[in-house]
């Protein structure tokens, strides 16, 4: 097929071409980050799911190399899923991923690889030792079809433990297995934790340094807090708790015993099936996730290619305590290039201003707003039963408030009949408090009929007492 240079993305990751889901075992190894990820060779729709590979020396610029894993042995023979990578005490990674070995339904196990020659930095080829592998069979109850996406492993006091994801009849689990040499894997009797939330894909349980503290902490290192990600199939969210681990019992306990009921995410936007790695070149914890497609399918199939990888973040514990902050790894900021400035605007109700002189197809975008009072701020109401998206759904940006909607159109056409907007409003909640609602509005991003433009939206929880918040966007058009 061939590829259309043009509506690629710019900040994002993507390959060459064809489909892709979710990120795979992301890594740093001898100078190089590894990305694998889930991947159709043969065409821009989900199916004949391979890991192709690329690497980065800077986790922005990448070279796509051949796929490194793909149906190779009776355990991955339809397919080879999701999973993770983990740095061995000799410094030698292992890859844990889900194998499909039958070809009428997606019956799942869990598969080891190594690389064939570990002193190649690009890691190119990959072995699946027959004597160990698959190194977990839904056995015991498990649900066979529900069975996939193993995470890292952390190592604690001579054993080894990951995690694979599952659901029983609606209680979602991360199933943990133990390991002394990483080959040989035993089901423990407990899961890490669960919830009734529908099937668990993609779990990542990762150590914190501490509020506030931005350095990253290794998987295997004692953190002050823990964090537990699961992709929730049913609603297609990254929700995350934080909480603590009792390496003793394996379990995990969130703080706040009704976060698997709140559901904190990573993004309020088309992010799913996210994992993180800890970087030690720069010492942070790296977060990558999926953006699924807008397009028809008719149009990825002409365009050739549907997917992407939202730009890594680095990812770290609020002062709070309470919620994760992120933020675009800071290797991006090398892509600016001329900077264009312009301050002190004064936009009315109901005004727009335009910023000019950008001469470029791609925008690294910062503007802060200041709210010159938030008395209007609207009574927020109940009724909206703290659902921004139904919110948002219901004020988009044309729908005037008492405090916002300001923000920015990102995109917009000379017409302003397409555009793209991100903007905020501002509510008071019972006691008078700001709440602070953030959303992007789609809806009127183009003019073509069949595209996927849900809205997105978040409650942000941040102070707004000042009247100012900031904003930061990666633009990019063609
Ligand atoms: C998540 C997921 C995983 C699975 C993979 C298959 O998007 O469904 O659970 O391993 O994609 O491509």
């Amino acid at each position: 097929s061939i590829v259309s240079p043009l509506l690629r993305t710019g900040y994002h990751f993507q390959p060459p071409m064809n489909w892709i889901n979710d990120p795979n075992a992301p890594m740093y190894y001898k100078g190089w980050y590894h990305l694998f990820y889930q991947y159709n060779p043969k065409g821009a729709v989900w199916g004949n799911i391979v890991w192709a590979h690329s690497i980065s020396r800077d986790l922005i610029n990448w070279i796509a190399l051949e796929p490194a894993i793909y149906p190779s042995i009776p355990s991955d023979q339809y397919g080879c899923w999701s999973g993770s990578a983990t740095m061995l005490q000799d410094g030698t990674p292992a890859i844990l991923y889900t194998g499909i070995n039958r070809p009428d339904i997606n019956y799942q196990v869990q598969v080891l690889a190594f690389p064939k020659n570990a002193s190649d930095p690009l890691l190119r080829e990959w072995e699946k030792p027959a004597a160990y592998n698959p190194v977990a069979a839904p056995v015991g109850g498990i649900n066979a079809t529900q069975f996939r996406d193993p995470t890292t492993a952390w190592y604690a006091d001579g054993h080894w433990r990951m995690l694979v994801g599952s659901v029983r009849d609606t209680r979602g689990m991360a199933i943990v297995y133990r390991s002394r040499d990483f080959r040989r894997w035993t089901k423990a009797k407990h899961p890490l934790h669960s919830a009734l939330t529908g099937m668990w894909e993609c779990p990542d349980f990762f150590p914190v340094s501490g509020p506030a503290l931005q350095d990253g902490v290794d998987t295997s290192d004692a953190g002050a807090k823990y964090v537990l990600k699961n992709s929730l199939d049913l609603t297609r969210y990254d929700y995350y708790t934080i909480g603590s681990y009792d390496k003793r019992k394996d379990r995990y306990y969130p703080d706040n015993p009704n976060g698997d009921y709140h559901r904190l995410r990573y993004d309020y936007g088309n992010f799913y099936a996210s994992k993180t790695f800890y970087d030690p070149a720069k010492r942070r914890r790296v977060l990558l996730g999926w953006a699924n497609e807008s397009d028809s399918v008719p149009d990825d199939k002409a365009k050739g290619w549907a997917g992407i990888h939202a730009i890594p973040r680095k990812i770290w514990l609020d002062p709070s305590g309470k919620q994760l902050l992120q933020w675009p790894i800071e290797e991006v900021e090398k892509l600016r290039g001329k900077a264009v400035t312009v301050g002190g605007k004064v936009v009315k109700p109901g005004e727009h201003f335009e910023v000019t002189g950008i001469a470029t197809y791609q925008a690294d975008v910062e503007v802060s707003f200041e709210i010159s009072s938030l008395d209007k701020a609207e009574p927020f109401d109940p009724a909206y039963d703290n659902d921004a998206q139904k919110l948002c759904g219901v004020k988009g940006a044309d729908v005037k408030g008492g405090v916002g909607p300001f923000g920015l159109w990102v995109l917009a056409s000379a017409d302003l009949q397409e555009k793209t907007a991100v903007f905020f409003r501002v509510f008071k909640d019972g006691y008078g408090k700001p709440k602070v609602l953030m959303c992007t509005d789609p809806t009127k991003s183009s003019l073509s009929p069949d595209l996927y433009k849900p809205t997105f939206a978040g409650f942000v929880d941040t102070d707004i007492s000042s009247g100012k918040i900031a904003l930061r966007s990666l633009v990019r058009t063609d």
